[in-house]
Order: C-alpha cells, then sequence, then structure tokens
C-alpha cells in the first residue's frame, strides 16, 4: 500500500529518500529531506495536538530524571522526558499527540518561594521531551525545580544562573566530564561528582556509545535485572538512538549528577559513530544512509539534552556557542566533529604527511574557526576557556625525532591549529585553558606555540579529563606512561584511571583537580585525588598545585 512521506517516521523518511534518488542528487537534497522529516512526520495536525489525559498516565513518566542546562545570567534550560517504559520503543507512550507537563523553579528545596511556574507540552513528534527555557531570573542564583504531569511529580533538580556579565567574581567551580560507555562500568564517577560544591559542568562529549549492549549490560555483569535484546546491536535508526538515550538515563548516578548542577554540553562521535568526520562514516555504510544516520542521531541527541539551542535544522545542529561567566570566564563550547575534514592518512595513529598538513583542513569548520578568532579579539575575560572534544596538544608516542600522531585529534590537523595559536596571539588572550575529553585518561599539559620546540613560549595549559566508564578500572601508569612524558615535555601529568575533573577559577589562578575512582566494574568506587595543578594568570604552565 502507498503512503505518503507524511505518514513515515522520520527514519523511513530519510531511508525511501535515499533508495529514491541517485547519490549525488541525495547529497544535495539530503537536508531538504531530513528537514521534512523533522518537522511533518505527523500524520495530521489534529492528531498530533491531540492532548493525552494525565490520568492515562497509570504509570511513573519521570523515570528519567530531570536536568538542567546552558545557564545565562537571568535564564536556565529545565530538561525533562516522559518515559513510563523507557526501556520499549515508544517509552509506553502513544506515537502521536501531546502531554501537558507542569514545571516550577523556586528559591528554596521545599517550594515555598516559588519565582516561576508554568506549562510545557511535551510532543511525540519530540519523544515527549520538555525544554523549558525560564528566564527573569536573578544570576548567580542557585534554584530548584521540578515536573509534575496529573499526580506525578520528578525529582528535584537543583540549578545555578550564570554570574552577571561584567561583574567581578571571585571564583568559580566547575566540572569536566566525558565519555560514558554504560557497558564498560558504573557511573559511580557521577555518584562522587554530584557530592562536590559547583557551579556548573562541562560534558565534551561521548555521552552515548553506539555499540551493542549485552543483556546483563556488559562489565555491569547485572544479576537482577534482564536488558532487552533490542540493545544488543550497534545505534543506527532514530528508535535506536532514542532507547539508549532512555538506557543512560535510567542511570541513578548520572541522574544525580544532572540534578545536581546545570550543565553545558558539546558532543564527540560516539553520540553518532566512533570517529565520523562531518557526514563521512567511519565504516561501512554509505554516505546516503550515513547521513540519515547522523540526523537521528542529532536529533535524539537535543531531545535527550537541556539545550538552549533550536532543534535540529535539517541534517544539522548548531551547538557551538559563547558564555560569558561574570568577568572572570568566556566559555568557546566547541563542535570539532560535525564540520572537520575527514581524518588524513586513512585515520588512526600515523606519521605526519603533506596530506595530515593541508592548510585547507579544518577541525572546526570556517565559520565556526572565525566565530572563535573573533570571540577572542572581544574577550575581556581573565580566562579563556575552550571545552571541546580531542586533544589539543601535540602528543608523540616514541622519543624519536618523528612519531605517529592522532589523526583524530588537533595533531591531524596542525594547519587549523596553527591558525588558532595564531588567532589566540594576535588577540591578546593572556589566559587560555583548554578543557578536553576523548581519550579516557588525564593529561596535564602546557598548550606551547611551537610544541616540537620546548624552549618557545607556553600560550596556554590544557586539562584533559578521563573518562566516566571505558574498557576497564584503568591504572594509574598506562603500559606507555614513561614513554608519552618523555616524547613530550609538555605533558606534566598522566593517569590512566576513571573520574572527572574539577576546575577552579579565581583572578589569580585555575587550578584542576583530578577526580579519580578505585574502580568502576563493580559498584562502590571511592573517589581521591590523583593530582592538582595551577596555571597562574598572566603566566600560563602547569604548576605542581
Ligand atoms: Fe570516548
Amino acid at each position: 500500500m502507498a503512503r505518503t512521506a507524511d505518514h513515515l517516521s522520520p527514519d523511513q523518511q530519510l531511508r525511501e529518500a535515499s533508495t529514491r534518488l541517485g547519490r549525488r542528487r541525495f547529497l544535495t537534497v539530503t537536508s531538504a529531506a531530513a528537514a521534512l522529516a523533522f518537522t511533518t512526520n505527523l500524520p495530521d495536525a489534529q492528531a498530533a495536538d491531540a492532548e493525552l489525559a494525565p490520568r492515562s498516565l497509570t504509570e511513573n513518566p519521570f523515570t528519567l530524571g530531570v536536568a538542567s542546562g546552558d545557564p545565562l545570567p537571568d535564564a536556565v534550560v529545565l530538561w525533562t522526558r516522559l518515559a513510563p517504559r523507557p526501556y520499549e520503543p515508544g517509552n509506553g507512550l502513544p506515537p502521536t499527540g501531546t502531554v501537558r507537563v507542569g514545571w516550577e523553579i523556586a528559591r528554596d528545596e521545599r517550594f515555598r518561594k516559588v519565582v516561576r511556574r508554568g506549562t510545557a507540552r511535551a510532543h511525540a513528534e519530540f519523544n515527549y521531551s520538555v525544554h523549558v527555557d525560564v528566564d527573569d531570573l536573578d544570576a548567580d542564583r542557585v534554584y530548584w525545580y521540578r515536573f509534575t504531569v496529573g499526580s506525578w511529580s520528578s525529582p528535584t533538580g537543583r540549578t545555578r544562573t550564570a554570574p552577571a556579565r561584567g561583574r567581578k567574581l571571585d571564583e568559580v567551580r566547575l566540572g569536566l566530564v566525558s565519555c560514558q560507555a554504560y557497558e564498560d562500568g558504573y557511573f559511580t564517577a557521577y555518584r562522587h561528582l554530584a557530592n562536590e560544591n559547583l557551579d556548573a559542568v562541562f560534558h565534551v562529549g561521548d555521552y552515548i556509545y553506539e555499540y551493542g549492549i549485552d543483556a546483563v549490560g556488559g562489565d555491569r555483569k547485572y544479576t537482577d535485572r534482564t536488558l532487552p535484546a533490542l540493545y544488543n546491536h550497534e545505534t543506527t535508526t532514530l528508535e535506536d538512538y532514542r532507547l539508549r538515550y532512555s538506557l543512560y538515563k535510567t542511570d541513578p548516578d548520572l541522574q544525580a549528577a544532572h540534578a545536581a548542577f546545570p550543565w553545558y554540553v558539546t558532543w564527540d562521535d560516539h553520540e553518532v559513530e566512533n570517529n565520523y568526520a562531518a557526514g563521512i562514516p567511519e565504516k561501512g555504510q554509505s554516505p546516503e544512509a550515513f547521513v540519515a544516520r547522523r540526523a537521528a542521531a542529532y536529533r535524539a541527541y537535543w531531545e535527550n539534552m537541556p539545550l538552549r539551542m533550536p532543534k535540529p535544522d535539517g541534517t544539522d545542529l548548531k551547538l557551538y556557542r559563547r558564555v560569558h561567566y561574570g568577568q572572570l570566564a568566556q566559555f568557546d563550547i566547541l563542535d570539532t566533529r560535525q564540520y572537520r575534514s575527514d581524518q588524513a592518512n586513512g585515520d588512526g595513529w600515523q606519521y605526519p604527511t603533506p596530506e595530515s598538513a593541508d592548510p585547507a583542513r579544518t577541525l572546526t569548520g570556517a565559520t565556526q574557526e572565525r566565530w572563535l578568532l573573533d570571540g577572542f579579539r572581544r574577550s575581556s575575560a581573565v580566562w579563556n576557556v575552550l571545552p571541546q572534544q580531542v586533544v589539543f596538544s601535540q602528543r608523540k608516542n616514541t622519543t624519536n625525532p618523528t612519531s605517529k600522531l592522532s589523526m583524530d585529534a588537533w595533531d591531524g590537523y596542525p594547519a587549523a591549529r596553527e591558525r588558532l595559536l595564531t588567532g589566540v596571539e594576535r588577540a591578546g588572550v593572556k589566559n587560555l585553558v583548554i578543557l578536553t575529553g576523548d581519550v579516557h585518561v588525564a593529561y596535564a599539559l602546557d598548550v606551547k606555540r611551537d610544541f616540537n620546540d620546548p624552549a618557545s613560549r607556553t600560550v596556554g595549559v590544557e586539562f584533559v579529563g578521563t573518562s566516566i566508564s571505558s574498557d576497564g578500572d584503568g591504572e594509574e601508569r598506562p603500559s606507555n606512561w614513561s614513554t608519552l612524558l618523555a616524547a613530550n615535555p609538555h605533558m606534566k601529568f598522566y593517569d590512566g584511571r576513571r573520574g572527572y575533573t574539577t576546575l577552579t577559577l579565581d583572578r589569580r589562578h585555575a587550578r584542576a583537580d583530578y577526580r579519580t575512582v578505585s574502580h568502576i566494574t563493580t559498584p562502590g568506587g571511592t573517589i581521591s585525588t590523583s593530582g592538582s595543578f595551577v596555571s597562574e594568570a598572566g603566566h600560563p604552565g602547569i604548576q605542581q598545585a
């Protein structure tokens, strides 16, 4: 039976478009096709608008917790998503319709001093997610928030607005997290993070991993539950990605960390597929299928994150953004995945070649690069902080004069790195702090004007945070520990265990504390500090705290 595109799911529409059109034609119309898929996949407006009676929700819809994000001095985004049955396709809600969701935000945890309240509509079209951008709030203030549907109440979240732009702040405390592979262990690090005293958290990517997860949750080795078989394959469709977020979001430690602080999130590769570059897949997919997959992944990401950014536009989702945090800091949150040139030399660890050195290569895309360098020029902040994905500093893996480098990191895009460093220099940025994830280990590095010349100027510092969970418990000194430190004199610290990083900024110092969990493959890991380093304002460089 013939059906019009309007009656197909976004996945089906994109797949259908890719089979009907030749490859080149498809790539040129893909954006339009995806835009269509994202806006008109509703059978008809009336059915779409049909509001579900709250009493029809007979099971708790707040299984995924709450989150807040992208705080500004007067506003913050509050998030939740309704999912009475988080591990079932559709999450136990009808494929069309809306639910009216109440929200309130208060100055106290008991909601005696509610300052704003309202209702929002959760749409089936966006998997019943809710993004409320609450404004008219006071700057630099803690608030509590919660949602209601009928007689159901969500857990309470705590959040905090950003300080007023010109304000002289004494101190700001931030968290840095990345890389949480559900099947590789428990999110114990988040349980500890939730107990820190932080103003906000940066997540710099790999919020989900796309690989299949078995019935016992991989290394979690569940004995008290069985995960449905639908998790045991790599995510490729919108439904796959949505269900993957549902699984992650039911984790109590992750929920606790979201409920404790507002997050500024950005993605890396695994939110779509390992080491993809812009529209180019890592492996085994046609470009057409990959663009459809990426669009689905981006959409599910938007649905599940406390983002102020508008919903995906066609196949793209603009994620890079700037936040002014008082006079103390400017955060330029980057997206080094969506617009990058393909990895040179076939990806992986390779010797540099003319291909990798090609000045036309970009990691941010030209538009984001211009925006970044322009932001450096206008900045009057004490600290210019770049939360971003892949390691910025050079990392040789031998002490030989030439060494293989990671083609997926800034080492694979040396001309783009050089343009950024030139921009920093020309703008007179004194205090550059780069925050990084991706590599599942912790490093502290001096950012050198010329990484091949240890005597060259140190222009900033890079704090690389380790993973929340990945491939086992890790070890303090991985097998390449001494080689890496010897091969890269600008590397001052390297620890291979799991955890998170806290960053404290004041007018004189940027301080990183590397917080390490004892183990992740069983619950109950303890937390300790494996290293503490500072960089002085006006005198960049890693020093022992
Ligand atoms: Fe990762």
